[in-house]
């Protein structure tokens, strides 16, 4: 009995002095500067004075400490009125664009940009709130060291991302925040990347990578998912993209009508084999029904909500120069073509795995020596000439590593249950089904999925972020 009790205090003693400098893990809770800014919200501007924590290494045996570094802010005052963030929400931010690289020593948040002028980002907005915010940095598709060699090609972002979240776990109590209230939210790749930390929980897939790394030996499942304009699912997206636009001229007018309808083709079957149920028993989601699916649920719900908005006089302004729309009592009514002409077509074909190998995903599925690789075997065989060519299983790994479709599908991983997807109604870089297949497969797995697509708008925007922020504060139970 005394023995035991006397291992208990020595093992304490331990942990007091010599486990801090023992532990590379351990967030320095004292090693902060004080800031301020200047939030500002619908119900006018809010000061908050916050701990800040810079360029915080979140693993143990970084291939870049430049990048596998995060910056942590706990608010501790808004307006004057002191508050506590010990058990706050953690939103957690990936400043991924581009499936580029986040440097952290470059400071500053990512995260998607102000709405208009109204409000801050949300961001900003989740410390006025008094949430914890982590910004990690992670390696991505443009990382080359100085002897030639290539270190942030797929999988590297996830598995950084994932230390970040298993280094918050391993600081519990240590770190301010509810590290089982941990929110990921980015914009485009890092949507994509969003969907994919949400969707991957613990899967042992990335195990040997985080190991190779030094990533602290925690659980990596988070709690909620934000997903702003996600560029998932990308070895499908080439097809989708021309079920979308195949037949819109382009800036360099039409794309190879043939290669576009092989692509929609892919797609078809792809949709079929997902075998997704649309809302209120709309039967199973196809190819040739997703443009009803998408007006119904997505975009005339959409448009309606910004016709709606606004005043008479300015709703007729806006009629009069979309003539494509009928507006009637029950609301506005288009064809989907039409609604597709009026958004246009951006990319090329493919528009993903691009045959000049110029367009982020490919440079995104390179490998330490090669810059860029073809990632479906569509453009390997049309670039090789060899039409029995197949991309490698390596590469198939990789590629699945990076798509949140591929873990809801499979099952294998920690799903996390809370979502809040958006995109605007003229985003075309890339298919509206991607966000639609996201929201409907999560939604066939009883997930709470808040989807929302914004009328008009393009890439990246955030249109409600005050409501992003009520709603993790009311999912968690923090606003009471
Ligand atoms: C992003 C945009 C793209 O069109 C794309 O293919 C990949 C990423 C982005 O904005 O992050």
């Amino acid at each position: 009995m005394i023995s035991l009790a006397l291992t208990a205090v020595f093992f304490l003693a331990w942990e007091t002095a010599g486990g801090q400098t023992k532990d590379p893990l351990l967030f320095p809770r004292d090693n902060f500067t004080v800031e301020t800014k200047t939030v500002k919200t619908s119900a006018g501007e809010k000061k908050v004075t916050y701990r800040s924590y810079m360029h915080i290494p979140y693993v143990a045996n970084p291939v870049d400490k430049d990048f596998e570094s995060m910056n942590v802010s706990v608010p501790f005052e808004v307006d004057g009125v002191v508050i506590d963030a010990i058990n706050a929400p953690i939103l957690f931010v990936i400043g991924v664009g581009g499936y580029m690289s986040v440097n952290n020593m470059r400071g500053g948040f990512g995260g998607p940009p102000a709405s208009g002028n109204r409000v801050s980002s949300n961001t900003d907005l989740a410390l006025a709130a008094g949430y914890v915010v982590v910004s990690p940095g992670c390696r991505g598709r443009d990382n080359k060291a100085t002897d030639g060699t290539y270190y942030g090609k797929a999988p590297a972002a996830i598995v950084d991302l994932k230390a970040a979240v298993r280094y918050i776990r391993h600081n519990k109590g240590v770190i301010p925040g509810n590290v089982n209230w941990i929110f990921s939210t980015g914009v485009s790749a890092g949507g994509a990347l969003s969907a994919l930390l949400g969707s991957s929980g613990n899967s042992q897939l990335y195990d040997s990578y985080l190991k190779e790394i030094g990533a602290a030996d925690a659980k990596d499942n988070i709690f909620g998912s934000a997903c702003f304009c996600p560029i998932t699912d990308l070895e499908h997206a080439d097809g989708a993209y021309e079920w979308m636009y195949g037949t819109i001229p382009g800036r360099s007018g039409l794309v190879d009508q043939e290669l576009s309808k092989q692509l929609k083709a892919f797609y078809a079957e792809y949709q079929a084999s997902l075998n997704l149920q649309g809302k209120n028993n709309f039967g199973t989601i196809t190819a040739d029904n997703y443009d009803k699916y998408l007006l119904q649920y997505y975009l005339i719900p959409s448009a309606n909500k910004y016709l709606r908005g606004l005043s008479d006089e300015k709703r007729n302004e806006y009629l009069v120069n979309n003539k494509w729309i009928t507006w009637t009592a029950v609301g506005a009514a288009f064809t989907f073509a039409d609604y597709v002409a009026h958004v246009g077509r951006m990319k090329n074909l493919p528009a993903f795995d691009d045959f000049d190998m110029r367009q982020p995903e490919p440079i995104l599925f390179g490998n330490k020596t090669t810059n860029a690789s073809h990632f479906t075997n569509f453009s390997l065989q049309q670039s090789t000439g060899d039409k029995n060519a197949e991309i490698d299983n390596d590469l198939k790994t990789a590629v699945n590593m990076m798509n949140a479709m591929y873990f809801i599908g499979q099952n294998i991983s920690d799903c996390v249950q809370y979502w809040w997807l958006r995109q605007g109604t003229s985003d075309n870089h890339t298919s509206q089904t991607v966000i639609a297949n996201l929201a409907t497969s999560l939604e066939n797995r009883n997930k709470v999925v808040n989807t929302f697509l914004y009328w008009d708008a393009g890439h990246g925007a955030d249109e409600d972020a005050e409501d992003f922020i009520t709603w993790i504060g009311n999912v968690t139970g923090f606003f009471k």
